[in-house]
């Protein structure tokens, strides 16, 4: 498939291979994605079928000793396959935001949150200490975090889970990154805070034109954000359409029975509380 030129980013022919006690073995077979500004893709698939493994290798984190990673992965044109890893490192952080499943892992558990913010932004920009707790501030006021300056002094086990998620959004925030990979943002969540992460990676992508790479088993949180959605199975993309032609028309075996097994049926309207939000 060849990309268009205006995708934030372009996958082409991914393929990815660990090194096994039994050999190679191939977990993500040559798969094609493309993500243009301000739009939320979805990627749907079993446990196992290789969504985490695609995340990661688009963020080249990887152990380079055990996994091999074949195929073009082009953010805003510039290919991040092979990069030296400083040149990596750059670009996490700054110009992909990375929110992940538990946010624990996103924090260290023996600096404040305020330390990780400074630390995080002076790291990617030219910014100040004080202009630093400044943005990180205003960005957890902006994902419904008050009283910021008591909070930038606490530790990570001080806060709850939602909490912790929302104040790993405001850091991506901060970086404004072209491009946000969301790893089953909402899995750890009840029902009240995963529809504040949602409204706020909806918000993420219309104010800023984010692109959004959205991972849910969750078909509801797939069917209130995405544009277009990929479905994985056992490593490859078995079907690709926007997000309404996918839930009214699958096509493939797999996704028709995805639709079928899902328990409550989101239908194609979204829930008018998001779009209004
Ligand atoms: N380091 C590794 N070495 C060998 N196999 C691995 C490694 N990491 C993951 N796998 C295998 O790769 C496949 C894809 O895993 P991956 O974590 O990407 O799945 P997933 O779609 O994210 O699943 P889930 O929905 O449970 O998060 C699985 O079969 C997994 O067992
Ligand atoms: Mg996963």
């Amino acid at each position: 498939m060849i990309g268009h030129t205006n995708e934030t980013l372009q996958v082409t022919g991914l393929q990815v291979s660990v090194l096994t006690a039994a050999g190679q073995q191939r977990l993500v077979h040559g798969i094609d994605l493309g993500i243009r500004p301000g739009q939320v893709l979805g990627l749907v698939g079993e446990s196992g079928s290789g969504k985490t493994m695609t995340c990661l290798s688009i963020l080249q984190l990887h152990d380079g000793k055990t996994t091999c990673i074949e195929g073009s992965i082009r953010l805003n044109g510039r290919e991040l396959n092979g990069l030296r890893a400083g040149d990596m490192r750059r670009v996490r952080g700054k110009e992909i935001g990375f929110i992940m499943q538990n946010p624990m892992n996103a924090f260290s558990p023996v600096f404040t949150i305020g330390n990780q913010f400074v630390e995080t932004i002076r790291s990617h920009t030219q910014l100040s200490k004080k202009q630093a707790l400044d943005l990180a501030a205003s960005a957890l006021h902006d994902v419904n975090l008050p009283d910021a300056s008591s909070l930038l002094r606490r530790y990570p086990f001080e806060l709850s889970g939602g909490m912790l998620q929302r104040a790993m959004i405001a850091l991506a925030m901060c970086m404004q990154p072209s491009l946000l990979i969301a790893d089953e943002p909402t899995t750890a969540l009840d029902t009240a805070n995963q529809l504040q992460v949602l409204r706020l990676l909806d918000r993420i992508r219309r104010e800023h034109g984010t692109s959004i790479l959205l991972i849910s088993h969750d078909l509801g949180v797939i069917a209130e954000l995405a544009d277009e959605v990929a479905v994985m199975q056992r490593g490859e993309l078995v079907e690709k359409a926007d997000v309404y032609s996918l839930f009214d028309h699958p096509r493939h075996p797999y996704t028709k029975q995805l639709m079928e097994s899902r328990p409550v049926m989101p239908g194609a309207e979204r829930s008018e509380e998001l779009i209004l939000s």
